[in-house]
């Protein structure tokens, strides 16, 4: 099975009701570049107004409790994004390892549970500055796929995102030679793991991808798509990045 490309929006905690008029555009435009596959992930307020403004478009969650329902202030469950319209949804990101002290186990227990609600999940992985400085960061991912990705699923249902943390909504991006690098290791790692559906799966960069940077990260070894941070929050700069993935 040949590998789709997949570029995804994660707006964060950006977008106000307004900004469904920009993801109807984004969709409609993407709509134009055949062989792509595209979701946006907005923030929860936003999921049933994009499902119900843009039918049939892949709309997903940022994060989702390991619980199925229970007393958890806050917070929201994989079957409640289901129901809202979602199909994806991202666990594991940086921002939510880092700042809401996520563990391995954690995002782990998060896939299963988005897994088990038929949702496709995003799985992030990435390194900081200092690993990357002192030569660890293949190491540091591994252990962390080793620790997050779960045991049992189908290959198309589990996309992994490398994001370096250093990358984040910095302007600065690995060389293309580091991507193609990290991304063989993972691939390499879930082929032990998994065989040959590791073939199926797809390993997606993020980290200050742009129109500009799209075509020639997107073209590396093992890179099947990207997810993208602040340049997925406009059509006029997140579908230049479609049309990137398209072009390949
Ligand atoms: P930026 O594209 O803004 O660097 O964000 C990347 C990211 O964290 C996507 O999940």
């Amino acid at each position: 099975m040949a590998r789709r490309k997949y570029v995804v929006g994660n707006w964060k905690m950006n977008g106000l009701s307004a900004a469904v008029a920009d993801a109807q555009a984004i969709f409609a435009a993407a709509a134009d570049h055949g062989g792509v596959d595209v979701a946006i992930c907005p923030p929860f307020t936003l999921i049933g107004a994009l499902v119900a403004a843009a039918p049939g478009a892949a709309v997903g969650g940022q994060d989702c409790h390991s619980a199925a329902s229970g007393a958890f202030t806050g917070s929201v469950a994989a079957p409640m994004l289901a129901d809202a319209g979602a199909t994806l949804v991202i666990v594991g990101h940086s921002e939510r390892r880092e700042g809401c002290g996520e563990s391995d186990a954690d995002v782990r227990a998060k896939a299963e549970a988005a897994l088990a609600a038929r949702l496709a999940v995003i799985l992030c992985v990435g390194e900081p500055h200092e690993v990357r400085e002192s030569g660890g960061a293949i190491d540091y991912v591994l252990a962390q796929i080793a620790g997050s990705v779960p045991d049992d699923f189908a290959a198309d249902r589990l996309a992994i995102a490398y994001e370096p943390i250093w990358a984040i909504g910095t302007g600065l991006v690995p060389t293309v030679a580091d991507v193609a690098a990290m991304h063989g290791a993972i691939r390499g790692a879930l082929a032990v793991r998994f065989g040959g559906a590791a073939q199926d799966m797809r390993i997606l960069y993020g980290g200050s991808v742009n129109g500009d940077n799209a075509a020639e990260l997107l073209d590396a070894g093992d890179v099947d798509g990207a997810l993208v941070g602040g340049a997925s929050l406009t059509a006029a700069k997140f579908v230049p990045i479609v049309a990137a993935a398209a072009a390949l």
